[in-house]
């Protein structure tokens, strides 16, 4: 009898462990933040390490430009549409730390200080966001928050900041790299104050080690798998490839409150066509990305602003089920994804990977989508981009045929009636 208590007991403490280690693998980071992915603007790959104010003053690492680009954030219609969130990233600071041992901007580039410029950028209705790294230095060689984890939440915190970019480098050991990750997500918590934590962690570890995505979606908002974006066609498809690649294991993980980060928008630059800018926008919906902007508001397109401000992508985007989309299938160089949305609604993708030659039609049948239930028993179909267009109604047995031009992406949003 005892012994089949004991028993008893022994197999309720493991359904016990198994039902925490699931309730474990469903948890995001809760910190109530990035409940769909995080939209706003990082200044890394259109302006990089600028600090020679005196030389360029337009494009330098500084206050001014931070107001600048909060003031045409406000003002030209990015905030509404949701680009909320205004970051620095490296080179902000000054060389060394303070007397007392806090980080400090450079005094000639943020005379006012960042408790002031985020004064600022509240006032406009916005957050700011600021960059630190795991290690000794940061990637540009500025002082990095190993050893100060506590101290630079505090002083974030106290300076009123809503976003941590903590990057990967200088750090000594992959030990150190995850427990400096795990730490500075609990010295943020501490501060009580909602600071969205965006990490680099599975990118840095990724050479030797595969990463955990359980523990990481436990301690960070969003996190980086692969390589700087570049303002260029050839790093977009490397990112997607590598989505694409390695979507069995990342797919899943993603939902609110945790995301998988490809990298900055660069709509609105130099390196993109028309074609390949509308599929940045499209991908990056797809795959439920956060949304942050790398650009020059002060002198964008037309163009690029109705793309970037194009409210049915963003929609989908920050569709509220949060569920990741992915490719179904690759077939004579095109490619079709598609995203579960909230609504019995799915938005399709399908991106013409051919460099040669002109528009090229891709037919497919409706009941490949959603595992045959995206279009059941009839659906309605509406083309979002490259621009907007009504498809009409379906049923599950219908076949559609888009034209797609060269490297660019045509995306529908299908719901089933
Ligand atoms: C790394 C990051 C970039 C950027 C730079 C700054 O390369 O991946 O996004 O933050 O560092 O030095």
């Amino acid at each position: 009898m005892a012994a089949m208590a004991a028993a008893g007991r022994r197999a309720l403490g493991r359904w016990a462990l198994a039902l925490a280690a699931l309730a474990a693998a469903a948890a995001a980071l809760d910190n109530g933040v990035a409940r769909t992915p995080p939209m706003g603007w990082l200044h890394w790959e259109r302006f990089l390490c600028g600090t020679d104010c005196a030389a360029d003053p337009r494009h330098c690492v500084s206050e001014q430009l931070f107001r600048d680009m909060a003031d045409l954030m406000a003002s030209e219609g990015w905030k509404d549409v949701g680009y909320e969130y205004l970051c620095i990233d490296d080179c902000w600071m000054a060389p060394t730390r303070d007397k007392r041992g806090r980080l400090q901007p450079d005094p000639e580039r943020f005379p006012s200080g960042i408790r002031k410029l985020a004064d600022y950028v509240h006032s406009k209705g916005l957050k700011l966001g600021i960059y630190s790294d795991v290690g000794n230095k940061t990637c540009a060689g500025f002082p990095g928050s190993y050893n100060h984890y506590e101290l630079d939440a505090q002083t974030f915190a106290s300076w009123g900041v809503d976003l941590l970019k903590f990057d990967g480098c200088n750090s000594d050991t992959l030990e150190l790299l995850a427990e400096g990750y795990r730490n500075m997500s609990l010295a943020l918590n501490k501060t009580g104050r909602s600071i969205v934590y965006s990490c680099e962690w599975p990118f840095y570890l990724r050479p030797v080690q595969q990463p955990n995505y359980t523990e990481i979606k436990q301690y960070c908002n969003h996190w980086r798998n692969f390589y700087d974006v570049y303002d260029s066609w050839s790093s977009i498809k490397s990112i997607l490839d590598w989505t694409a690649i390695h979507q069995d294991s990342i797919v899943k993980i993603a939902g609110p409150g945790g995301w998988n980060d490809p990298d900055m928008l660069v709509i609105g630059n130099f390196g993109l066509s028309w074609d390949q800018a509308v599929t940045q926008m499209a991908m990056w919906a797809i795959m439920a990305a956060p949304l942050f902007m790398s650009n020059d508001l002060r002198d964008i397109s037309p163009q690029a602003k109705w793309l970037l401000q194009n409210k049915e992508v963003i929609a989908i985007n920050q569709d509220p089920l949060g569920k990741q989309g992915y490719r179904i299938t690759k077939d004579k160089n095109f490619e079709l994804w598609e995203r579960p949305l909230s609504g019995s609604a799915h938005a399709v993708a399908v991106l013409n990977r051919q460099e040669i030659g002109g528009p090229r039609n891709f037919t497919f049948s409706l009941t490949f989508l959603g595992n045959g239930l995206a279009c059941n028993p009839t659906c309605s179909v509406q083309q979002v981009l490259p621009t907007s267009r009504d498809w009409g109604f379906h049923s599950w047995v219908s076949s559609l045929s888009v034209e797609v031009n060269p490297t660019g992406t045509v995306l529908l949003k299908v719901v089933a009636l």
